[in-house]
């Protein structure tokens, strides 16, 4: 008989919260227990499932007591207070924010990459990578162990979504100020991203990257165990609402065909190719919504760079991005 788990989501009211709770749902994850934990602000509102209705309470330590897993995405302060006393509750805690993810004791996990280094977890803290980083890590993998990949420069395409609930509201309201003529506020997203693209994150004045991008560097290296991987990265959010895209272009050290790194890919789990280029078949956000899998398209030679490789990735950034390799970590950990 499967194991079953006594499962808390924290932010469940929120984006990646619900997607998590559809997920887990989907997937049939063996639950035992379901608890929706958000901010007080969100106590006693219902939510549904498994058909049932789940009323969520306030985040609180005795909302972890006989929690087996803790499924966080509340934002890195909730999740710097929070994860070590659900931790201490005895919860494996797996958490979606930038908190933990650059600490040593805390694995970060891709389970298509590295779910091993998931079973090694001092501080019960598991970490889920930034949205980007996640869905091309899936796509380097496979190229990555035919021929160890030595730089990637990479574009995001990045939809607003990953910015929460909230900011998918700000964004429509934009949209139609600017369809009513009225005036558009960008208080919320810092900027106008109607008709538009905005690069908001938080800055790094001395190297002038964004920290988005520095994730992107920080998580690629820790994800392959390869501090010597080269990623040069620009995110950019465009007015898209859900998936992500990315243009990589990637170096190995033995060069590769496109034909070569197609086979690769379509053997590839998570990985779907979607590359029929003369007939205009290539991956599109609007085509990734509801997917598992990452999304592959545009290979080819890059012109640029004899030897190298180019490549158009998308994902579902709450999906994949997000709530689904948050639970297909819980899964190959717990469930096997
Ligand atoms: P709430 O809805 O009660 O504010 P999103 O990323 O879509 O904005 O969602 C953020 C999620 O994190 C929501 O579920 C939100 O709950 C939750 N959250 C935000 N701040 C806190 C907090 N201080 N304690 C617990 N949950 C929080």
């Amino acid at each position: 008989m499967t194991n079953e788990f006594n499962v808390a989501v924290l932010g469940a009211t929120g984006a990646v919260g619900q997607e998590m709770l559809r997920v887990l749902e989907q997937r049939k994850f063996p639950v035992k227990e379901l608890r929706a934990l958000a901010s007080p602000r969100s106590a006693g509102r219902k939510l549904t499932f498994g058909g049932r209705e789940v009323t969520v309470q306030a985040v609180s330590e005795e909302a972890f007591e006989g929690v087996d897993i803790a499924l966080f995405s509340a934002g890195g302060g909730t999740s710097k207070e929070w994860a070590p006393k659900a931790a201490d509750k005895g919860a494996t805690v797996i958490d979606n924010s930038s908190a933990w993810r650059m600490d040593p004791m805390c694995p970060l996990v891709v389970p298509e990459v590295n779910l091993e280094a998931g079973r090694e977890r001092p501080k019960g803290i598991i970490a889920n990578p930034n949205c980007s980083t996640i869905q091309m890590v899936v796509a380097l993998k496979p190229l990555y162990d035919a021929s160890r990949i030595t730089r990637v420069v990479v574009a995001t395409y990045q939809a607003i979504s990953g910015s929460g609930a909230k900011a998918v509201e700000a964004f429509l309201g934009q949209e139609k100020a600017l369809l009513d003529g009225t005036d558009v506020d960008t208080s919320v997203l810092k900027g106008q991203l109607a008709q538009n693209v905005l690069m908001h994150w938080s800055r790094d004045v001395e190297s002038g990257y964004q920290e988005e991008e520095l994730k992107m560097v920080n998580e690629t290296r820790k994800i392959f165990g390869d501090p010597d991987i080269r990623v040069s990265p620009t995110a950019v959010r465009v007015p898209v609402i859900n998936g992500h895209g990315e243009s990589l272009a990637i170096e190995m050290e033995e060069p590769m065909t496109p034909e070569q790194a197609r086979e690769l890919l379509s053997k590839a789990p998570g990985v779907e190719v979607v590359d029929d280029f003369g007939e205009g078949v290539y991956p599109q956000p609007i085509q990734v919504a509801g997917r598992d899998d990452v999304m592959v398209g545009r290979i080819r030679d890059d012109v640029g760079n004899p030897g190298g490789l180019q490549m158009w990735v998308v994902g579902d950034n709450l999906r994949k991005g997000a709530a689904l390799n948050a639970v297909q970590i819980a899964e190959g950990l717990f469930v096997g």
